[in-house]
């Protein structure tokens, strides 16, 4: 638990940021998995600093993002696309052909073969690094929302209905954002070496206290991270403050 948002975020990249340099020392790439929303903006705006100011390169860096909304055109102004790029990609110098974010425009009848080959891709770099993870206030982490199987991968979801009321500014009503996306499966989470939850303010405090002390169900998808060994919950004093 940490005072503020801002030094959680400033040391979660100062993380990522050694992780990258570590295995580029070993001539190596580093695999990260990626989150969009708000939660990890203040992350990406200090590994983006590093990169400019103290000669952080992410040439060696290969990322693969959580989730995108379904169907989703790239250059939408609310795509992950459109967001991973104003907050990280454009301002740094990694590779195109390292970015992987699941694509939203893949017609139904191929969207499972898609979701499979993005599953195997992720395993066809040993798997991912660092995950980092924000949570929804449906206990969802990525999009997977109450009901997701422990053991799930990559696939077409459904959003829960408060999942899309929150994203409902971002579209203009409620009406306006897809009632579908597609996500990492919570098995594809957990194959990660390390994963690093973050949440930030009082708007996350009941949901970070069933996750971390609540009983572990379907209901709540973010429960099943109590059984990871690998799994760090970064919180703020407000997001931390209803815990016992
Ligand atoms: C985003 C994602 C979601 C968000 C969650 C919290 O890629 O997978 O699980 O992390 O909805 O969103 P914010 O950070 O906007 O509160």
């Amino acid at each position: 638990v940490y005072p503020t948002a801002d030094e959680a975020s400033i040391d979660v990249a100062h993380r990522i940021s050694h992780l990258i340099q570590s295995k580029q020392h070993n001539g190596e790439k580093a695999i990260l998995g990626l989150a969009t929303g708000a939660t990890p903006i203040k992350v990406y705006k200090e590994l983006v600093r590093l990169h400019r100011e103290e000669g952080l390169s992410f040439q060696n860096v290969v990322t693969f993002n959580l989730d995108e909304y379904y169907p989703m055109h790239p250059t939408a102004d609310q795509s992950y696309v459109t967001f991973m790029k104003k907050h990280l990609f454009d301002l740094v110098d990694i590779p195109a052909e390292n970015i992987h974010i699941p694509d939203g425009t893949v017609d139904a009848e191929s969207v499972h073969a898609y979701c499979e080959n993005y599953e195997r891709k992720v395993s066809s770099y040993g798997g991912l690094d660092i995950q980092l993870l924000g949570i929804g206030r449906t206990g969802h982490i990525g999009f997977n929302e109450p009901g997701s199987a422990p053991n799930s991968g990559t696939r077409l979801v459904t959003l829960d209905d408060l999942t899309r009321r929150d994203a409902s500014r971002d579209f203009g009503g409620k009406e306006n954002v897809p009632t579908k996306a597609i996500t990492m499966g919570v098995g594809t989470i957990f194959k990660a070496k390390e994963i690093i939850l973050m949440a930030w303010n009082e708007k996350k405090a009941e949901i970070v206290k069933k996750a971390i002390e609540g009983e572990i169900s379907a209901e709540i998808p973010a429960t099943y991270l109590q059984l990871s060994d690998n799994v760090e919950f970064i919180l703020d004093q407000d997001a931390a403050s209803l815990l016992t």
